[in-house]
């Protein structure tokens, strides 16, 4: 919630307390040094014992309420059957109103079984943006490729358009016609989109999308693994929706896709994941594939402890402060760094603020990874474990060419519930600095390079050895346990 002080000035207030909690450790300028370095500066492979804020991800990171740790206690851990199952398809049900629910070990195994049942080899997926699972899904599992269909405005990171995240529809049109509706297997809607910097799309842009679909029989996919903050950003800024509840909005959502997927791990804040639908034929065609590969329908290769808390997390999700707790904290942090010239995308959307590492490091070319090297930057001059979302994020092409990708994105990920102003107000601080002395920053290239997905286990190196000299400077100024 926000909340305007005397002096006139708005801060996001944290609208719970804070009674379990988990120490972190402040860590010196030196081990910051030594451990990138052992990580291959790659923020994937610090250490959390190495880390002040983990600001990676919000998947599986989130803090749970009360109540969800409370119904963790009654998990009936039957193989079949589970009562705990019957608690969650009843949340589901009445939340977002679908009859079938196909629980799943985590999001991408949701994208797994999808992929592998409605897609045939060759296929297309049209998307607003591809998610990195999503697409390696598309093409391994489904044999097939994905074709990113997004408004222009979605790649210009200082936009004011408030749903970046939405599809361009004369491109879905002409995508359909130059492909054949019968080459695709789905549309994808990811609320909010991820690499586009945790963008939003309309109930506008959802329901024309819809009509297309419905015209060319094409079953519409929603991802919603962020659904709860697109919807709280539909009420702030879509006309018609401001005296609507976060979840109302949902509801309509949910009701204009064919199949509605998520990762539980961020909207629900537990380790699991979900398919839901009110398609018979759908059902029975993914369903038969689920003791395959996640285990039997009523737990999916979620443990049922997981299955309860989600079944409560599927019911808190849509209040508006869950909803909007990291959506207030990510505008909070974008406006203090756009106040004081830090390039991060705007205008603000869900899952973290996102810092342009183009803008930010002019100097660097795509070839030696900016964003790579501003997440190395960051964690060196505060602690902070970021993502890189750009080029690394991006892996080569069949021949081994480097793909540079649209965006170089350095994501600070809001987890819910877990971070404070004081947490924020440090690391708006550290960036400026960081801002200030960007000139210090140098480029990174790869020493051990996977072939899939390699911005998990991929190796790099510091060229010209820039960290060191950056540490220098920054002990100078905040002394060696800075
Ligand atoms: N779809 C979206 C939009 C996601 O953001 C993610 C995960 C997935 C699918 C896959 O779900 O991790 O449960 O298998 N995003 C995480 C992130 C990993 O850090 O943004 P999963």
């Amino acid at each position: 919630m926000i909340v305007k002080l005397s002096t006139g000035k708005e801060i996001p207030i944290e609208m719970h307390k804070i009674r379990i909690v988990q120490k972190t450790r402040w860590v010196p300028i030196e081990e910051r040094l030594l451990a990138i370095r052992d990580a291959g500066y790659n923020t994937f492979l610090l250490k959390t014992g190495d880390i002040f804020l983990d600001m990676l991800t919000d998947s599986g990171t989130n803090a749970m309420s009360d109540n969800q740790l409370a119904a963790m206690m009654v998990a009936d851990d039957s193989y079949a059957g589970s009562v705990s199952f019957y608690k969650l398809a009843d949340a589901i049900k009445e939340v977002l109103g679908f009859n079938y629910l196909l629980p799943v070990h985590q999001g991408r195994a949701a994208e797994h079984l999808i992929c592998k049942v409605l897609m045939k080899p060759e296929d297309i997926i049209l998307t607003n943006y591809h998610f990195t699972t999503t697409k390696a899904h598309i093409e391994e599992s489904g044999k097939g490729a994905c074709l990113e269909i997004y408004a222009d405005e979605a790649l210009n990171t200082r936009s004011t358009h408030p749903f970046k995240g939405n599809i361009d529809l004369e491109k879905l049109k002409k995508a359909i016609k130059d492909y054949g509706k019968e080459k695709i297997s789905f549309v994808r809607m990811e609320a909010t989109t991820n690499l586009v910097g945790g963008q939003p799309f309309s109930m506008e842009n959802l329901m024309a999308v819809r009509e297309v679909c419905s015209e060319y029989k094409i079953p519409l996919i929603i991802d919603g693994s962020l659904i709860s903050e697109n919807a709280y950003l539909i009420r702030q800024r879509e006309k018609g929706y401001e005296d609507k509840s976060v979840e109302e909005i949902v509801r309509e959502m949910v009701s204009l896709c064919d199949i509605f997927y998520l990762s539980g791990r961020k909207n629900t804040s537990v380790r699991g994941g979900f398919i839901a639908t009110n398609n018979d034929e759908y059902y029975d065609r993914i369903k038969v594939w689920l003791p395959f590969y996640e285990g039997f329908l009523t737990y999916g290769g979620m443990s049922t402890k997981e299955i309860e808390a989600m079944a409560v997390g599927v019911r808190e999700m849509t209040d508006p402060n869950v909803a909007g707790c990291s959506v207030e904290q990510i505008r909070y942090l974008a406006e203090k760094l756009t106040e004081s010239g830090v390039p991060v995308v705007t205008p603000p959307g869900g899952l973290g603020c996102h810092l342009d590492a183009k803008q930010f490091l002019p100097h660097i070319p795509q070839n030696k990874y900016p964003a790579g090297s501003l997440a190395v930057a960051l964690y060196v001059a505060s602690g902070v474990r970021s993502m890189e979302r750009g080029t690394i994020s991006t892996d080569r092409d069949k021949s081994g060419r480097e793909i540079f990708a649209d965006l170089e994105l350095v994501r600070m990920a809001f987890p819910r519930r877990v971070y404070t102003l004081s947490h924020i107000e440090y690391l708006a601080d550290r960036l400026n600095w960081l801002y200030n002395h960007r000139d210090l920053i140098g480029g990174l290239r790869f020493v051990t390079e996977p072939p899939v997905l390699r911005f998990f286990f991929g190796k790099l190196e510091a060229v010209g050895n820039w960290d060191e000299k950056l540490g220098e400077v920054f002990k100078k100024e905040f002394g060696p346990l800075g």
